[in-house]
């Protein structure tokens, strides 16, 4: 595999975590990093080639974040997108204004010229464009390679450097040539040879664990999700059995969830897996306890406490390897140029200061759908790898009120009945997540010829890519109809079923 290696200069655009994926769908390995990293920083990861994002920010206002000047002087392939076109014009002795009219969405670009950049491309073309500023003049050496209507410059190249700027943003779906574009610049300017597949990565990955553990051992937290299973998977393959997984069952899991995990990764691939009942102690623990975040905080801390317990059972240990994704180190680095922060949640934080572990993240450079394909590409079967997410504290955020035994009971089976008929209509993996919820009320039905007076369950499915943001899932009436006809009938306590038809914002996903 080439060690090629993109670098792209985030100055707070949403779309940003887009160009690192598109570039890596393309078999090249990208990163983001703050777009202030000073040159040396920049320079020390020898990257291929630069690209520099879009930022909610103007690129003529003082407050703007600014890219290290230095970094047009290495004279690496650079392409700038939208503010990345505005800040480097500004930078370089263009022109920079509030435009007159905003573009927001498509818009037709004529091109000027015949720009590398744009081979392949008709001379007309759409693009999805975003912006309030304009560049009005380029700087001596740059050259115009494409108009709008409504924009004078929409696309500059350098004359004499592998600098190329465009107003527009090609990673969007709404830029039906922005693959090409991209392809172009990749291959056709930087000339990279990509080949960067979760099989170079998987070798890659377990070299760096190798180097990083040496003849240390490792131990590794088992949620049931996918994360924590990849990760625990790639560990073995590079330690093997100096590898110690320890699964908390808190009973807070979903139906069969710690068996599946436990099967699969202890008994199919023999792992060793210490599967841990502490249902009754936090059952015991949570009595009562109504307020959602006096929950969250009983279980964070029984499992910080049971899972050190276990550690303690398994010898020396200098590693805890965790199931960090791309976007929580992205997040955590965050310049706060507008970037939304996303909610990360560690279920084990500030475990590895109190045992003095030191951290195995493997996945850290990897985004949630490259965590699945990675899972794949390890053999792991499709019903843990395609799992929807599921939050740390587990079913106490969907029982509403204090958990109690029996009703976990109801609401483990009620979903499972959902999950069930989202599979078998082919819908669990078109929804990000979808799942019951447990309403501490009764409401009165029928059941034969008595009136019941039962519990209510909600069932909530959604769109979305992050979790930051949701849509609620268009589901079919015939699907919902018998999910919620199963759950009413088989499931004990239960008389009626609603739909949550609510968007993030202004809800959340979880009810709490
Ligand atoms: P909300 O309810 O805030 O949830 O819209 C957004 C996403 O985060 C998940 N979530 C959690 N995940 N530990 C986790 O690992 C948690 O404590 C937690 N709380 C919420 C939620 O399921 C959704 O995907």
């Amino acid at each position: 595999m080439p060690r090629e290696l993109v670098l792209i200069l985030d100055f707070g655009s949403q779309y940003t975590q887009l160009i690192a994926r598109r570039v890596r769908e393309l078999g090249v390995y990208s990163e983001v990093i703050p777009g202030n990293t000073p040159i040396a920083a920049i320079r020390a990861k020898k990257p291929s080639a630069l690209i520099l994002g879009g930022s909610p920010a103007s690129g003529y206002r003082v407050a703007a974040p600014v890219p290290d000047l230095e970094i047009y002087e290495l004279g690496k392939p650079l392409l700038g997108i939208c503010y990345g076109f505005q800040v480097t014009q500004h930078l370089m002795g263009g022109a920079l204004a509030k435009a007159e009219r905003a573009e927001y969405g498509t818009a037709t670009f004529v091109r000027d010229g015949n720009a590398k950049l744009f081979r392949g491309l008709p001379r007309r073309f759409r693009a999805w464009m975003s912006h309030g500023d304009e560049v009005q003049s380029l700087g001596p050496e740059w050259r115009r390679t494409a108009h709008t209507g409504n924009a004078t410059f929409a696309a500059a190249e350098h004359t004499r450097r592998p600098y190329h700027l465009i107003q527009f943003h090609p990673e969007v779906v709404h830029s039906p040539y922005g693959t090409q574009v991209l392809k172009n610049f990749l291959f056709g300017i930087a000339g990279l040879e990509g080949g960067w597949s979760m099989k170079s990565f998987v070798r890659r990955a377990i070299a760096d664990i190798r180097e990083t553990v040496g003849d240390g051992h490792i131990l590794c937290g088992l949620s049931g999700g996918v994360d924590s299973t990849v990760v625990a998977t790639l560990c073995h393959r590079a330690v093997g059995a100096r590898l110690a997984c320890v699964l908390v069952d808190h009973g807070l899991l979903r139906e069969r969830e710690a068996e599946d995990v436990a099967l699969e990764l202890g008994a199919r691939r023999g792992l060793n897996v210490t599967v841990v009942d502490a249902r009754e102690r936090f059952l015991a623990a949570l009595a009562g306890v109504a307020d959602p975040e006096q929950k969250r905080k009983i279980i964070g801390r029984e499992f910080i406490a049971v899972f050190e317990e276990e550690a303690k059972k398994l010898g020396a240990i200098e590693f805890l390897a965790q199931g960090t994704l791309y976007p929580d180190v992205i997040e955590s680095a965050s310049t706060g140029w507008g970037a939304q922060v996303i909610k990360t949640h560690h279920n084990v934080g500030g475990l590895p200061e109190r045992m003095k572990l030191k951290l195995v993240e493997p996945v850290r450079t990897l985004f949630k759908d490259e965590v699945r394909a990675l899972g794949r590409e390890l053999g792991l079967p499709e019903h843990l790898v395609g799992r929807h997410p599921f939050p740390g504290p587990g079913l106490a955020v969907r029982t509403l009120g204090a958990v109690e035994r029996h009703d976990l009971e109801i609401l483990r089976r009620a979903d499972a009945i959902f999950i069930e008929e989202l599979r078998r209509g082919k819908w669990y993996d078109r929804t990000w997540q979808a799942f019951a919820v447990l309403l501490p009320i009764h409401s009165v039905g029928v059941k034969g010829d008595e009136r019941s007076y039962e519990k209510v369950i909600a069932l909530r499915a959604v769109s979305s890519s992050d979790g930051m943001t949701a849509d609620w899932t268009r589901l079919p009436a015939s699907l919902l109809a018998r999910a919620a006809s199963r759950i009413a009938n088989e499931v004990r306590g239960v008389n009626r079923v609603v739909f949550d038809c609510t968007s993030k914002p202004p809800a959340t996903i979880e009810w709490e």
